[in-house]
């Protein structure tokens, strides 16, 4: 009895938004083994399961010590009767059956190789593979016809799917800083996504651009983008009015703002230092970039909206809904029960709307 009382209980909120998620993490075995079951499941069409287990990976991942036995987790929020067999495997047996042979399922590991082709999602991957396409050889000698995208995530591949490092985002910033100072002095850049976030890698980098005059920031996507061609700084571009999430009309879009709104994504080529003594000769790398240009009047939408996590943002907009009848976007926040939009200068003042304590940026690692 005297040893039961000491195993610590944990206690979370049911929101990810509530809670305060750094990148310290007790628990990354679970949750590693868990995101592992959301890939598959996102990698199969199968988003509600995905999203279960990102959940189930986002509890853990707030807790302040590592799980030892199932007991302390009773009462937690989040962990489905299939996440916790999982993790029950993973505590009594050192691994989990299920999520040893989804990681060597060919199937699994096809569909990993092909998705990591920038531009191939996992619809395009899974026809390649039922036609037995399960490698990069076996695609380049399938004769498909690629588009722009994919012909530069194949040729890249390697370099794109090869972290980017916190160093590499600096210097890549200096440039973008260059490009918009060049093109529309006053203008702003901001760093987001997860190197915001304080995260030491990541798979590409995200800047936010506005400028401090409203409608100053029109035309100016088109303005960065042939500066950092002329320069010979891109390896591939493709500019999108922004559409995730926010394809539906709907009250958490102002339709007026729309085409001022516009996301671009590119492949940067950035200079390398050579290792010494290495035999090396190729003197760059190429990199994952996207540029967002946002009118300071939505500008703290988009900063949130931009910043992630992925998971961290689907909760906002979750408990925006759910718990508050609003809706919130990177573009806005609407208030369905008094029929008006919420407007904010600051991240500070969204969570004030949405009756949320302020999450700082390190802390939305969920
Ligand atoms: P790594 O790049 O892997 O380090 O992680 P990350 O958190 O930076 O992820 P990513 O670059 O994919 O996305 C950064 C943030 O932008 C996340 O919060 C996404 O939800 C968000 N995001 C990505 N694409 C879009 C989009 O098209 N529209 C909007 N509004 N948000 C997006
Ligand atoms: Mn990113
Ligand atoms: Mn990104």
């Amino acid at each position: 009895q005297a040893a039961a009382a000491e195993v610590q209980m944990f206690s979370v909120p049911s929101y990810a938004c509530q809670r305060r998620t750094t990148l310290e993490n007790h628990n990354a075995v679970l949750t590693d083994a868990l995101s592992l079951l959301a890939e598959n499941a996102e990698l199969s069409d199968q988003e509600g399961r995905g999203v279960a287990f990102r959940r189930a990976a986002a509890v853990l991942k707030a807790l302040p010590g590592p799980v030892t036995g199932l007991t302390q987790l009773r009462g937690l929020p989040c962990l489905g009767e299939h996440s916790l067999r999982v993790i029950k495997d993973i505590l009594e047996n050192g691994a989990s059956d299920e999520v040893e042979s989804t990681r060597q399922s060919e199937h699994f590991k096809a569909l990993k190789v092909l998705t990591g082709i920038f531009g191939v999602g996992p619809k395009t991957a899974e026809r390649w593979i039922r036609e037995g396409i399960h490698s990069l050889i076996q695609l380049r000698e399938s004769g498909h016809t690629l588009n722009r995208a994919q012909q530069a995530g194949l040729l890249h591949y390697d370099d794109l799917n090869r972290p980017v490092t916190r160093a590499e985002a600096d210097a890549i910033t200096e440039v973008v800083v260059r490009a918009v100072v060049a093109v529309a002095p006053g203008a702003e850049v901001t760093l987001t996504g997860g190197f915001r976030r304080g995260k030491l890698t990541g798979h590409d980098v995200d800047f936010l651009i506005t400028h401090p005059e409203e409608g100053r920031e029109e035309g100016l996507m088109s303005k960065v983008v042939s500066w950092l061609r002329s320069q010979g700084f891109l390896l591939y571009e493709k500019t999108t009015r922004n559409s995730y999430l926010e394809s539906t009309e709907g009250p958490a879009r102002p339709a007026s703002n729309m085409d001022r709104f516009e996301r671009c994504l590119t492949i940067f080529k950035l200079d390398e230092d050579q290792r010494p003594g290495s035999e090396e000769t190729k003197l760059w790398r190429a990199v994952r970039v996207d540029l967002v240009v946002s009118p300071i009047s939505q500008f703290a939408f988009a900063l949130l909206g931009w910043t992630g996590s992925k998971l961290f943002e689907r909760e906002l907009r979750r408990w925006a809904g759910h718990e508050k009848a609003m809706s919130l976007s990177s573009h806005a926040l609407y208030d369905n029960n008094q029929s008006r939009y919420h407007r904010a200068t600051s991240e500070e003042e969204i969570f004030a709307h949405l009756g949320l304590e302020f999450v700082p940026p390190s802390e939305r690692n969920a």
